[in-house]
């Protein structure tokens, strides 16, 4: 399938066929049954884009609110969903300096978010939103809309990094960086929330995490939990995260955005923070916001994904996180094993199945 595919490749750009790729889109965003498939001509590139033959791509919440109507950012008409995908160069326009055929790609989650705070523009560049996303055989980039993986990571791992890895990760390392002897509070187990997981026990931070499930709970606790605490089971789950923390509450919690804002509150330190990344329920909250960022000398921090640097930074971190697997290796404690990145995107997997 893939000789046949590079060889009709071949054939397309000798004898200047125009390409053609075939990607699902959303005719109405009212249910998932909207998904429709077409085939499209792939248009001449561009001197600074490349195009990218699709391999793998990952699914986020977000993309079953796309689907369903419920995203709150905006949504251009007739959109080819999701946001997550990576895939392998195959054309390259005449100034592109950094890219060549062949390299692996993954693509960034806002096009036009490159660097510092986003813009209103980039909050309106997300793949599979405000833009065309990546559930397509052939996908055109700008040069800047991409960025290269380690070898270590297959197209089915990296496509799982864009949205949830990168989240976490701007969660995490925002204006008070997570840092060994810090504690961190993790809502549910869905992707953000097992990145964070990750990210902050490889920090050498304290990691609670709250989930439904039993199951998941002891899933999360082999991939660095010291904590696990049933939110259904313990609804007061704010009391018990400051019971687990000498009564200070945490540093860092990841908000999943559940309705329960009221209880973060309850369980985040003084001059610790909240880092809001989620929006699993939208209903009102009653709690008084800001009379609780004063009395607690609270951080609230609206976080949405993160900039193409930040991307690159989570990626170096995973080489750099690869090597310290290998020295718990060598220190034969393989029970800390637990962060190497390439089976925690299958355990992100294994946690949903
Ligand atoms: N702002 C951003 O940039 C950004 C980026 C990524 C995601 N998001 C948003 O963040 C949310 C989570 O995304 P995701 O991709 O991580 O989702 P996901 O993989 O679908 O996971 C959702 C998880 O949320 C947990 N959950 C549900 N109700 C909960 C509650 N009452 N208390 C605590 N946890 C609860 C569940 O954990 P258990 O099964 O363990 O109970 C569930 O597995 C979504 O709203 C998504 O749209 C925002």
């Amino acid at each position: 399938m893939a000789i046949f595919c590079a060889g009709l490749l071949l054939l397309a750009t000798t004898f200047k066929m125009s390409l053609q790729s075939r990607q699902y889109h959303l005719p109405s965003n009212t249910a998932i049954d909207d998904l429709t498939i077409r085939t499209v001509d792939v248009p001449k590139l561009k001197y600074n884009e490349v195009l990218v033959k699709i391999h793998a791509v990952s699914l986020n919440y977000r993309d079953l609110m796309v689907a369903t109507g419920k995203y709150p950012m905006g949504v251009k008409p007739d959109v080819v969903p999701c946001s997550d995908g990576a895939g392998e160069v195959v054309q390259v326009g005449e100034h592109v300096k950094d890219f060549k055929i062949g390299d692996r790609v993954v693509g960034i989650f806002n096009q036009l978010h490159l660097e510092g705070a986003i813009t209103d523009e980039g909050m309106g560049s997300g793949l599979g939103g405000g833009l065309d996303g990546v559930l397509t055989e052939y996908k055109i980039f700008p040069e800047y809309g991409v960025i290269k993986f380690p070898e270590y990571l297959s197209y089915e791992e990296a496509a799982t990094l864009p949205c949830a890895a990168v989240t976490a990760w701007n969660c995490l390392y925002g204006p008070t960086p997570v840092q060994a002897g810090h504690s961190v509070l993790l809502q549910g187990t869905g992707g953000v929330s097992i990145f964070g997981l990750q990210i902050a026990h490889a920090a050498g931070a304290k990691t609670i995490i709250t989930s439904s499930s039993d199951d998941k709970l002891e899933i999360a606790k082999s991939l660095g939990a010291d904590h696990g605490i049933n939110y259904k089971t313990t609804p007061e789950w704010d009391k018990k995260v400051k019971e687990l923390t000498n009564g200070l509450g945490v540093n860092h919690i990841l908000e999943v955005g559940s309705g329960s804002v009221k209880k973060s509150f309850g369980a985040v330190r003084r001059d610790g923070s909240i880092q809001s990344f989620g929006v699993l329920e939208q209903t009102e909250q009653d709690a008084n916001v800001p009379l609780l960022c004063l009395i607690g000398q609270v951080n609230l921090r609206g976080v949405f994904v993160g900039s193409r640097k930040q991307f690159l930074a989570v990626s170096n971190s995973y080489s750099f996180l690869m090597s310290r697997c290998w020295i718990y290796l060598r220190q034969e404690r393989s029970n800390l094993l637990l962060i190497e990145f390439s089976s925690l995107m299958k355990q992100k997997r294994l946690i949903h199945t």
